[in-house]
């Protein structure tokens, strides 16, 4: 298996030194190409490369003025004021805190009820930025990228999910109750992902372990999203010791 995949895998002690690894493969990214696209993902493993990123633009090192970026997804009907919406949590994780201007930042649009208009016109921004240079991926417990859930087939552009069971769980979380957690969510599909010019994935923690195996350590298929990865020809997983601890000896 080992021979077939491509991608780079970085060990990491624990999450700082994660967050460190990726928030360096990021900056080499802004620094040789001032102009570049960002695909950016939202949850509990990119925060602390945001901070890292935010640390070194504070120092100089690091400027986005000429960023754009674009997020993986968002929940539908939540607005950007609402604390859990993605748009919030990238208002309050990065953008407010660097130089990237706000007119050159893409989420979808939680609040737009027509699925098919929100989704096309997210599809169109993207290819109006020519495609993303580097996109930066968390991973669900389940193995979904973005908010694509195990499923039957791979949905190509971005698209309005059901969100399975398992994740309502995983992001309860954040929310008062179960009951508040939207069950819907607009996504890139996996067109857009597997286009990125390079895919850099954080994953951290012992909940993640089973998803890091059957991704990346199996077959590529729907069920298990992330796997679709192991087809990228740049893809980097920058993984903790426990995010790991399933395929250590595989490594
Ligand atoms: C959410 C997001 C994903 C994210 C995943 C993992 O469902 N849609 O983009 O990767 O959660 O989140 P966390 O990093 O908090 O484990």
């Amino acid at each position: 298996m080992k021979g077939v995949i491509r991608m780079r895998i970085i060990r990491a002690k624990d999450y700082n030194e994660m967050s460190r690894q990726a928030a360096n493969i990021i900056s080499a990214q802004v620094i040789l190409k001032a102009d570049c696209v960002l695909g950016l993902a939202t949850g509990s493993s990119p925060v602390g490369t945001y901070k890292q990123l935010i640390e070194w633009y504070e120092k100089g090192d690091l400027d986005f003025s000429q960023v754009h970026t674009v997020n993986l997804d968002e929940y539908v009907g939540l607005g950007a004021d609402h604390d859990q919406s993605y748009a919030y949590f990238m208002h309050s994780n990065l953008f407010d805190h660097i130089n990237v201007k706000l007119s050159n930042t893409n989420i979808p649009n939680g609040l737009d009820p027509d699925a098919a208009r929100e989704c096309n016109r997210y599809d169109r921004v993207i290819r109006s930025l020519g495609g993303i240079d580097l996109q930066l991926l968390g991973l669900g417990p389940n193995g979904h990228i973005g908010f694509n859930e195990p499923c039957d087939e791979f949905v190509p552009g971005t698209h309005c999910v059901e969100l399975t069971d398992t994740t309502v769980d995983a992001n309860a979380r954040f929310f008062a109750n179960r009951d508040e957690v939207p069950r819907k969510a607009y996504t890139m599909g996996i067109r857009d992902i597997m286009q990125a010019k390079s895919v850099l994935m954080v994953a951290n923690g012992k909940n993640k372990a089973q998803a890091v195996k059957d991704c990346f350590f199996g077959p590529v298929t729907p069920k298990a999203p992330g796997s679709i990865l192991q087809l990228h020809p740049n893809f980097t997983l920058v993984a903790d010791e426990e995010a790991l601890s399933l395929v250590k000896d595989l490594l």
